[in-house]
């Protein structure tokens, strides 16, 4: 009987913990005779046969690294009519039976258009920014997370020598998940997201109030979707005595060794995904909910709007006072 053939892909923003999604989901399907066809730079790989047979050495010595063996891609033409059929060719061309691809919600979109057109797949949620529907993990978060802790410990010490306020402009896309949650751990006195409108004199004056009370420096977290850093300080400047310095973190939040929690959530989540192509629950998210990782079929995710948590965005406010 014909072995089924699973492809694996990586596309759009990478994230630490792809790899450890893309070893364990070849690992696992191998263990389950399957055999696995890697796709290298994602949608643009998919539609031009940038394919390469995989097996279990293929997926050695990779799962501390950040970035994607696979290599990612973001594709206009997979954006097209054409584009969308010359995969689908090629999936057809080399017998593969389904699809895992790792990426964000643009990837997701991709991979919706791909079953539409009859192609099975599974996507494994996997971008920094933390934005995806219907699951509270996507692979990449918590590492980028710590990544932006680290350097804005680091940064606070220079803006406690200078007593200086220190404003730093993280990554998030249109969400200010990465922002809220990095503001949160390292205690920044204000977090900007695009979420909550902010009034910048209203920022100022807190930042004034925490001075007067003596306050040696002060730590501004802004998510790029509510604004660019340096436009901020330049506010800030304008209305206070204040000359803020920036820091704009920038591709550094996209690598780095993936956390224990990126790898073991990516380990899980790739064997998952092949456990689901062999109980042919295809057309899926593989999501995180409550702790647990399930499979939710794309309609269901996309209807579940990305989770803000504004209840922590209010307690970061107090804290931060
Ligand atoms: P991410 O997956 O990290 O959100 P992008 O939004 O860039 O990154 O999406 C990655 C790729 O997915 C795009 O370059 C494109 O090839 C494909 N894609 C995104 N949106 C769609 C869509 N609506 N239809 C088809 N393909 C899409
Ligand atoms: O989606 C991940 C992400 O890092 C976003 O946070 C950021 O806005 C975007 O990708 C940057 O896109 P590019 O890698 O194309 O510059």
């Amino acid at each position: 009987m014909k072995k089924k053939r699973i492809a694996v892909l990586t596309s759009g923003g990478d994230a630490p913990g792809m790899n450890a999604a893309i070893r364990a989901a070849v690992r696992k399907a191998l263990s389950d005779k399957f055999e696995v066809v890697g796709v290298f730079r994602g949608y643009e790989g998919l539609m031009h046969g940038d394919f390469k047979r995989l097996n279990l050495d293929s997926v050695a010595g990779i799962i501390n690294k950040g970035g994607t063996m696979l290599k990612s891609a973001r594709s206009e033409l997979f954006k097209t009519p054409e584009g969308l059929a010359a995969a689908v060719r090629q999936v057809r061309e080399n017998d593969i039976d389904a699809v895992v691809v790792i990426g964000g919600d643009g990837s997701m979109a991709g991979a919706r258009k791909l079953s539409a057109a009859g192609i099975p797949t599974l996507v494994i949620p996997g971008t920094i920014d933390g934005d995806m529907p219907g699951t509270e993990y996507t692979l990449g978060f918590d590492t980028a997370l710590n990544t932006i802790l680290e350097a804005a410990n680091k940064i606070r010490d220079t803006a406690s020598s200078h007593e200086r306020i220190a404003v730093i402009e993280v990554m998030g896309r249109h969400s200010g998940n990465l922002a809220l949650q990095a503001g949160l751990a390292c205690g920044a006195e204000a977090i900007l997201v695009p979420e909550v409108p902010f009034d910048i004199g209203k920022v100022c004056a807190g930042l004034i109030r925490s001075y007067h009370r003596g306050k040696q420096h002060s730590i501004l977290m802004v998510a790029e979707g509510a604004g660019k850093g340096a436009k901020i300080a330049e506010e800030i400047a304008a209305r206070t005595a204040f000359s803020p310095n920036v820091t704009v973190l920038g591709y550094i939040q996209r690598g780095g060794n993936p956390s224990a929690m990126d790898n073991i959530v990516g380990s899980r989540m790739g064997a998952f995904a092949v456990d689901c192509i062999t109980r042919g629950e295809v057309d899926r998210l593989v999501a995180m909910q409550s702790g647990a990782i399930v499979a939710v079929p794309y309609e269901t995710a996309i209807a579940q709007k990305a989770a803000f948590d504004l209840p922590l965005h209010e307690l970061a406010g107090v804290l931060g006072m």
